[in-house]
């Protein structure tokens, strides 16, 4: 289980200096969580998020164009529909949507396109991977993009984070949210574990090493934040991120993505995450734990007697 190595006070002091999450302007009773964290839906399929939505618990939606193909999307036409769909739903709250885009210009006409359909558009602009893709794409597009949609006041978040270190390249671009996919990361370490190797702190503790198969280079911030058997790395890397973003004040919001389980979400809670972007099956489970059903039940039965 992941340990809570530090007090939050400085970072409930940077939040405190952060814009309001939920801001209540024209209301007697302020909100309790004016400033907690907020909970996005990982989904397009809007009939997911209606409720939460409705019921306050969750305040935003992040896509990707995987998210946006599992709800149904086979054509851009219908991909544009689903995401102006979002957009209304959540605004003023924000709806990300990621580029698909290669090159910095198009990516940037992109950003531009997606920003004109709403002003609670945040444009998601992958970290890195270019090369990936193909060779001949520059490895910096990513970082370059934020730069120049944060010079054009246009909002972005810089997706498919896995290290700090990217984190706070993505924030010095001008990102406004880092998603550190933390669930991706805790699949990566399941299949490619040293059990051999001890845990130890990253922060004080830098080596590349290859992975058990020895065919890639795994940075040891991320081996070694994960706590080695412990498996707790994308909560670490949650907490590295919060702390380093606390000691400078920055206030690129931590937007903790991929999860799970229930146990990440504590677990990314208690390490300073700003947001949490909870897939739909995590979602709908929220309200059904078996002792609180229970615990209506006897309830229900027990009010009978006053009715
Ligand atoms: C974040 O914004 C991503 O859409 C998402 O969290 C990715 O999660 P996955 O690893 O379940 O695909």
């Amino acid at each position: 289980m992941f340990e809570i190595l530090q007090t939050k006070a400085n970072t409930h002091s940077r939040r405190i200096r952060m814009d309001e999450s939920r801001p209540t302007a024209s209301k007697k009773l302020a909100h309790p969580s004016a400033r907690g964290p907020l909970i996005f839906a990982d989904t397009a399929v809007i009939e997911d998020i209606k409720p939460l939505y409705d019921a306050g618990i969750v305040s935003g939606v992040t896509t990707n164009p995987s998210l946006i193909k599992k709800a149904g999307a086979t054509n851009q036409a219908q991909a544009i529909k689903i995401a102006k769909d979002l957009i209304a739903m959540t605004c003023p709250n924000p709806t990300l949507l990621e580029l698909t885009e290669l090159t910095e210009e198009a990516m940037v006409a992109q950003a531009i396109e997606f920003a004109g359909w709403g002003d609670n558009v945040v444009i998601k602009v992958p970290v890195g991977g270019y090369k990936a893709v193909d060779d001949c794409f520059d490895a910096y597009t990513g970082l370059k993009v934020i730069k120049r949609l944060w010079e054009k006041d246009i909002r972005c978040a810089a997706t498919l984070v896995f290290n700090s270190t990217q984190a706070l390249w993505a924030a010095n671009a001008g990102a406004c949210f880092v998603a550190p996919f933390i669930g991706r990361l805790g699949d990566y370490l399941y299949s490619n574990d040293h059990p051999e190797r001890k845990s130890g702190n990253s922060l004080y503790w830098i080596e590349d090493h290859k992975n058990s198969n020895g065919d890639q280079n795994v940075s040891n911030s991320e081996y070694v934040a994960s706590g080695g058997e412990r498996k707790d790395i994308g909560p670490r890397l949650i907490q590295e991120i919060s702390t380093i973003f606390t000691n400078y004040d920055i206030h690129t919001q931590v937007l903790a993505a991929s999860f799970r389980n229930f146990s990440q979400i504590t677990e990314c809670l208690l390490a300073g995450a700003d947001i949490l972007t909870v897939p739909s099956n995590l979602l709908e489970q929220v309200c059904e734990h078996p002792l609180t059903s229970k615990g209506m039940a006897t309830f229900y039965q027990d009010s009978k007697v006053f009715i």
